[in-house]
């Protein structure tokens, strides 16, 4: 890791002490334990899927994979980490990184699992149900209280530079990835071996993805969230979708891409040149002070001209919008908050921890807030061609173009997917 990116580390730890700290006192509390959460081995066996650190408690240490630990954090006071490091045969010990940040902590290395030492009023937040009820009921603290989440949770929504980094980071990595995937498509590879090649191109182990990759060739581009991967390659070759990322010190990149194969009918190619066009417009749209779901109105008359343009829709823009057409097109919203989870935290809230729930008509939207300075959002527009959504226009007389919507189904759909901080003056695209 280079000094910069250590002194930004530096100040970010520095940030979440006085912001912790203005939380805690603002809600009366003396201390809070955060616990990282731990796996589960599957039902009946002794093996566990994999496992992601509690988003609260990566914000401090940026690891991922951390488990059976627990931090303390009192105001005015340094954090104390007491990470669990069992003498253990069977596995690689934990071990911290040889990294500065690890200086701002008191660490403790706890070769028992622990029930945290906690002073004054407390409260203790993270997946605290799965510990054995003696340790919960020997917890003398305010299990989870919602004011304090929804607080940390406001707080994730706002980026510090270094965060702003590591997400920038997260995505040259998973950009390596996205281009050996392009090239295994064009190599006529099959959805198994574009996943193996992005695998070894953005440097990570399936395990440590932060999403499930989304690679479907054909109709499977038009699987929202797709989850197999075909093992032959199919013979004909319409589309690849890539929906696809890679962690950096525990931040997510979420990057999308789409190609046309040498199968696809010409229109499907202009499209996604379009798409691509829609997606450079809207990001150029982020800006502090834009409301979300506007953007992802503009998004919905944007598809409107596309489909008009593209000869899908014979009717206008404003029709296919008001008539529910391009929301059968695409029935995803235009974005997420982005961080230590891939769909992170506060989207759907006021500032104040109270609902903003996503409007009746966009019930997928993930984001409803009016963008503010260090805000990092995806900018994701997608058109498909879903049977199981067009299905019910079928039976209108809507002027859409079934010719060429039958002609496109086999390609399944587009989405072109980048990550976008809003800064004081616009907005830093964050996909290279
Ligand atoms: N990869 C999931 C999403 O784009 O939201
Ligand atoms: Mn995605
Ligand atoms: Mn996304």
């Amino acid at each position: 890791m280079s000094t910069t990116l250590f002194n930004l580390q530096h100040d970010h730890i520095a940030h979440l002490q006085r912001a912790y700290s203005d939380i805690l006192t603002d809600h009366g509390f003396d201390s809070l334990a955060i616990y990282s959460g731990h796996t589960s081995v599957h039902f009946a066996d002794d093996h566990a899927p994999p496992f992601q650190t509690y988003g609260h408690f990566m914000h401090w240490v940026g690891l991922a994979d951390v488990q059976h630990s627990w931090l303390i954090i009192q105001p005015e006071k340094r954090p104390q980490l007491y990470l669990y490091a069992p003498a253990d045969f069977w596995h690689l010990p934990t071990h911290l990184p040889e990294e500065p940040w690890v200086a701002a902590f008191d660490i403790h290395l706890c070769s028992e699992k622990i029930s945290p030492p906690l002073t004054g009023k407390a409260a203790v937040i993270g997946d605290i149900e799965r510990l054995p009820t003696s340790t919960q009921k020997a917890l003398k603290a305010e299990h989870h209280p919602e004011r304090i989440v929804y607080a940390l949770d406001e707080l994730r929504m706002f980026k510090t530079p270094y965060e702003i980094a590591c997400l920038r980071e997260a995505n040259r990595l998973a950009i390596a990835g996205h281009q050996a995937s392009q090239a295994a498509f064009i190599g006529a590879s099959g959805e198994l071996d574009i996943q193996l090649a992005y695998l070894a191109a953005s440097r990570q182990r399936e395990s440590n993805v932060p999403y499930q990759n989304i690679i479907g060739l054909n109709e499977h581009a038009g699987v929202l969230h797709y989850q197999h991967y075909d093992l032959t390659a199919p013979k004909q070759r319409y589309s690849l979708l890539v929906d696809a990322g890679r962690r950096f010190r525990g931040y997510c990149a979420d990057i999308t891409r789409t190609y046309a194969g040498p199968d696809a009918p010409a229109t499907f190619g202009e499209l996604v040149t379009a798409m691509h066009g829609l997606k450079d417009e809207l990001v150029k749209g982020v800006a502090p002070g834009v409301n979300f779901l506007i953007l992802h109105e503009q998004m919905h008359h944007h598809l409107g001209e596309i489909l008009v343009a593209n000869d899908l829709f014979k009717g206008t823009a404003e029709q296919a919008v008001a008539e529910g057409v391009t929301r059968a097109f695409c029935p995803h919203g235009l974005g997420h908050s982005l961080g230590l989870q891939v769909h992170d935290v506060a989207g759907l809230r006021h500032p104040d921890g109270t609902p903003a729930p996503a409007p009746e008509h966009h019930p997928a939207l993930r984001l409803t807030r009016t963008l503010r300075p260090g805000m990092v959002v995806t900018i994701e527009p997608g058109l498909y061609f879903i049977n199981m959504l067009l299905a019910p226009l079928r039976n209108t007389d809507l002027p859409i173009n079934w010719q060429l919507v039958d002609q496109l189904v086999p390609c399944g759909g587009i989405r072109i997917e980048d990550n976008v901080a809003v800064t004081e003056s616009g907005f830093a695209n964050l996909t290279p």
